[in-house]
C-alpha cells in the first residue's frame, strides 16, 4: 500500500502524536508520518520522534520565518497531509493556502461549541451534559473548518477539569486515526 506522506505539528505532550504513530505502523493505515514539527524545543512529544526515529524540526523564531522554513521542509519531504496535534500557533493565510484542504486539527470539544482555549473550564462552567472531541479541516478561522469526525460522552456531576481531560483524550487517541481512515476511504 502506498502511504500518504504526512507531518504532525505539536507544541506539548504529544499524546495524540503517539497514537498517530502507533496507527501509522499498521499496514492498512493510509498515512506515514515522515516528519514532526514543533514550535517548542521543550515539547515533551518530541520524545516520540526520537523513540520511533522520525525526523523532526523545531522552528521557534519569528512566525513568518518559521513558516517559510517549515514550508521548505514540508516540500522537501513531499508532505501532503498536515495533522495539527496540540499545535498552539495560528498558521498564516499564506501557509494555509499552500496546503489547502490538507491540514486537519483535533479539538477537545464538540465543535462548533467551545472554540479556542480553556475548553474544559468553559464546558464545566456552562454545566454541559455532553462533551467530546472533533477532528476537522483547518481554515482561516479558529477551530472552524468542516468536521471530519466527532465523538461524544456524557459528563458526570463528579467531573472536574482533570477527569474531563482524561475522558476527552481517551477518545481523541482513537478518533484522530479514525478520521484519517475516513478521509482516505472517501476518495
Ligand atoms: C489535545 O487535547 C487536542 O485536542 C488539543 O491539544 C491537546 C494536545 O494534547 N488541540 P497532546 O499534546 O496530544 O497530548
Amino acid at each position: 500500500m502506498v502511504k500518504i506522506n504526512s507531518c504532525v505539528f505539536i507544541s506539548g505532550n504529544g499524546t495524540n502524536l503517539k497514537s498517530l504513530i502507533k496507527s501509522s505502523r499498521s499496514y492498512n493505515f493510509p498515512i506515514k508520518i515522515s516528519l514532526i514539527i514543533s514550535n517548542n524545543k521543550n515539547a515533551k512529544g518530541l520524545i516520540y520522534a526520537k523513540k520511533y526515529s522520525i525526523p523532526f524540526k523545531v522552528f521557534n523564531n519569528k512566525p513568518l520565518l518559521d513558516e517559510c522554513a517549515a514550508l521548505k521542509e514540508l516540500s522537501k519531504r513531499k508532505i501532503s497531509l498536515i495533522c495539527l496535534a496540540g499545535y498552539m500557533k495560528i498558521l498564516s493565510k499564506n501557509f494555509l493556502n499552500n496546503y489547502k484542504g490538507k491540514i486537519i486539527n483535533i479539538h477537545p470539544s464538540l465543535l462548533p461549541k467551545y472554540k479556542g482555549l480553556n475548553t474544559y473550564e468553559k464546558i464545566l462552567k456552562n454545566k454541559e451534559k455532553l462533551s467530546g472531541c472533533t477532528v476537522h479541516y483547518v481554515n482561516q478561522k479558529l477551530d472552524d473548518g468542516k468536521v471530519i469526525l466527532q465523538k461524544f460522552f456524557f459528563i458526570s456531576h463528579h467531573d472536574n477539569e482533570k477527569t474531563l481531560k482524561i475522558k476527552t483524550q481517551k477518545i481523541e487517541h482513537k478518533i484522530f486515526s479514525e478520521a484519517i481512515t475516513k478521509m482516505y476511504s472517501m476518495n
